[in-house]
């Protein structure tokens, strides 16, 4: 018995940035920004918004659209670094949010790969029998953790969520293999001290720069090359898939130029790689779900399809998911 993804939604904070609007705030530039990054917007929450709310919108969608009342689910899991609070933990404020009484629910910290190491807890605890259907969410809130001076890091991240509902499925389809890694010798390359205050766009509160994300981001950028095509290389090799059978390329939206250097080392044609980055900038957790919902809605994905998804981040850590759609 293997686990398949029957639905996906995504939910956004209200206010889309351009780069240009960080032009007032930073000594930046549109131009620079498209160029070394591919982002042309992010959305970034507001004081009062909240990544709860935020969350269990995108995990209603998932639901509705997978015929799937809450009360059914198994488990919540879910990829996040940057709920509101430390505990509880977002799994249980969107298990509050969703009115569901008890079940197992729990959070996942592997920065932007926290999606793709989500789904494969939730498809080896399916494949084990312990769920039959699961939430899998992806939910980050990175604008609120930046030092908003930091031009070199504060253009980069968005927020948002991603959910998806996995049922258990006999047959071919589904999850084919997943690979998780980490490289904890590499843990100052990104980094936050604290999650505490949320340093909105609009707030008065600022994050000082030790209290911000720190970032070491062309060293980051060559690893994270490197790090996503092996894992991609393997995962694929472990389903015996060969990586020109891959229909689509869902990988984790931090840099048009990162994800275009890992396809053209695959192998993979622009047409076959997935991008959104232009409009949802880096949301972590968030980017992939968020990514793959959005490839269903355009249609990019049909039954039988081969889907990689794949991401790399903080920690470091880095991972893969191969589905058959
Ligand atoms: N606007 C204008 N100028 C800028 C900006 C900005 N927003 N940011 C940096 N610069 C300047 C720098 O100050 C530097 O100027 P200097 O030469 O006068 O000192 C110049 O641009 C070049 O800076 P670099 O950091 O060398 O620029 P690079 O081409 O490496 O691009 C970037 C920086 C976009 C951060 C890139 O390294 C990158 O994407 N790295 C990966 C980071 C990442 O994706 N992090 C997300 C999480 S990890 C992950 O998801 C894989």
């Amino acid at each position: 018995m293997g686990s398949r993804i029957v639905a996906t939604g995504r939910a956004v904070p209200r206010t889309a940035l351009t780069n240009k609007d960080l032009e007032r705030y930073m000594d930046t530039s549109d131009q620079w920004i498209r160029s070394r990054t591919g982002i042309g917007s992010r959305y970034a929450m507001r004081q009062g918004e909240s990544l709860a709310d935020i969350a269990t919108d995108a995990s209603r969608t998932a639901l509705e659209r997978a015929g799937v009342k809450p009360g059914a689910l198994d488990a919540i899991i879910v990829g996040t670094v940057s709920s509101e609070y430390a505990f509880p933990s977002l799994a249980c404020q969107i298990q509050k949010g969703l009115g569901i009484s008890s079940m197992p629910a729990f959070d996942v910290a592997a920065a932007c790969s926290g999606f793709v190491y989500a789904l494969q807890v939730a498809d080896a605890q399916m494949r084990a029998g312990d769920f039959k259907r699961v939430l899998v969410v992806g939910a980050d809130a990175l604008s609120t953790m930046v030092d908003w001076s930091d031009r070199r890091t504060a253009v980069l991240f968005g927020d948002g969520a991603g959910a998806c509902v996995m049922v258990t499925e006999a047959g071919n389809r589904g999850v084919l293999s997943s690979l998780l890694r980490s490289a904890g010798e590499h843990w100052n390359l990104l980094s936050l001290r604290s999650t505490g205050i949320r340093a909105t766009i609009d707030s008065e509160v600022r994050r000082c720069a030790d209290d911000a994300i720190q970032m070491k981001g062309p060293e980051l950028f060559k690893i994270a090359v490197k790090r996503m095509e092996e894992i991609s290389r393997l995962v694929a090799a472990r389903a015996g898939v060969k990586l020109e059978e891959i229909d689509l390329f869902v990988p984790h939206q931090a840099n048009l130029r990162i994800m275009s250097a890992v396809a053209e080392r695959l192998g993979l044609p622009p047409g076959k790689v997935f991008t959104n980055i232009d409009r949802y900038g880096n949301t972590s957790a968030a980017s992939v779900p968020i990514a793959l919902d959005e490839a269903l809605e355009q249609g990019r994905i049909h039954d039988g399809n081969i889907v990689m998804l794949n991401a790399c981040g903080g920690g470091l850590t880095w991972g893969a998911n191969l589905i058959r759609w």
